[in-house]
Order: structure tokens, then sequence, then C-alpha cells
């Protein structure tokens, strides 16, 4: 099978879309997915676009079958003050007709070179608890449990918690 891993385009966003939703599937969560085609086209291809993606692209078994995305990795950079600049992981999902032929691992790999080129000094990641075989994934090229090791938790303010701390709207 031959592939290629490319960044993503404007018209790639209904295939990380679809790959989104699948991975919010995989982890029986598909109902919180509340993003459209039209909020990732504005987000990622815009003038300050706030995620990035890498796309494998398989191509067809003849000349006349168009390419499939069949995985992806979205990501973007943050910053630690202790150790500075980082990869942040968002997503990376391979569909599963296309798990275990080293995909995942060249797309891990694309993105340790462009962590490297950036002087990143880490990548952070979240996985979902029952999602144990990928958390072995992770663990087997190195990645650390920081719940586990350091004890640190997740936390989040949803939007009405915002709402609520922010300047009320003037009448
Ligand atoms: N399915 C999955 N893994 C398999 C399979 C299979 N059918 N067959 C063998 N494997 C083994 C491989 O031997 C390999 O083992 P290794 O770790 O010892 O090298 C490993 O599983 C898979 O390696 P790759 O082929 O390089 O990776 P793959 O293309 O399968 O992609 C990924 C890995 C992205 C984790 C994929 O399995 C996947 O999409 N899983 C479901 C979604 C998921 O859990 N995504 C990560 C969520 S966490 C986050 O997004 C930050």
């Amino acid at each position: 099978m031959e592939y290629k891993l490319r960044k993503a385009e404007p018209k790639d966003v209904p295939d990380i879309l679809r790959l989104v939703k699948e991975l919010a599937k995989y982890e029986e969560m598909e109902h919180q997915v509340a993003l459209t085609e039209k909020d990732l086209l504005e987000d990622g291809f815009g003038e300050t676009p706030f995620y990035h993606c890498i796309i494998a692209e398989i191509q067809g078994e003849s000349s006349s079958e168009d390419p499939k995305v069949g995985g992806f990795a979205m990501y973007y950079f943050t910053y630690d003050p202790w150790v500075g600049k980082q990869l942040y992981l968002e997503e990376f999902y391979v569909m599963n007709e296309y798990r275990g032929l080293g995909m995942g691992s060249e797309i891990l790999r694309h993105l340790s070179d462009l962590a490297m080129k950036t002087r990143c000094t880490g990548m952070m990641f979240v996985v979902a608890e029952n999602n144990a075989p990928s958390m072995q994934f992770y663990k087997r090229r190195g990645a650390e449990d920081l719940s586990q090791e350091e004890g640190w938790r997740l936390f989040r303010f949803d939007k009405d918690s915002l709402l609520k701390m922010a300047t009320p709207a003037e009448e």
C-alpha cells in the first residue's frame, strides 16, 4: 500500500471532520462533536490558524482511482514557562483498515522531526482512560503518563462558566 504524508489543505476539511467523528465514535463520545466544516475551514486556514493537520493520503490501486485520506494528526504549538515550546498533539487517528501498517509511527516521526526543527522540548497529549491500546502504543515509544507519575489533573471552564466570569454584555 502506498501513501504519503502531507500538510492539510482547505479541500481536506470534509475528510478531517469525518476522521474527527470516527475517533470520537471510537472513544464513545461521538455525540460531543459539535464542530462543522465551516468552523474547521475558518479556524485552520484563516490568517491565524488555530490548528494544523498532517494527512496520510493513500494512493489508489490504479491511476484512475482518487487518493483516500486514511489517517491524520491535528496539532498546535503551546508554551511551557518552565521548558519552553511544546507540540500539542490534539488528535491522532488511522482508519481501522490501515492500522498496524506503520502509518501511525510515520506520522509520529513526521511530528518529531517538526518538533526538533522548531526546538520544542516535548509533545503533550491527553488519552482517554479507557483507551488502553493507544496508551500502550505511546508508552512503547517512551511516553510518560503524567497523571500517574506527577499527579496533574485536567480541568476545563465550559462556556457557561466563562460567561459567568466574563464582563456582562451591555444592554
Ligand atoms: N490495529 C492497531 N494496531 C495494530 C494492529 C491493528 N490492526 N495490528 C498491529 N498493531 C500494532 C502494531 O504492530 C504496532 O505495534 P508497535 O507499537 O509495537 O509498533 C502498533 O500496533 C501500531 O503501529 P502503527 O502501524 O505504526 O500505527 P497505526 O497506523 O496503527 O496508528 C494509532 C496508531 C493512530 C494509535 C491507531 O491505532 C488508531 O487510530 N487507533 C485508534 C484511535 C486512537 O486511539 N487514537 C489515539 C487517541 S489519543 C490522541 O488522539 C492524542
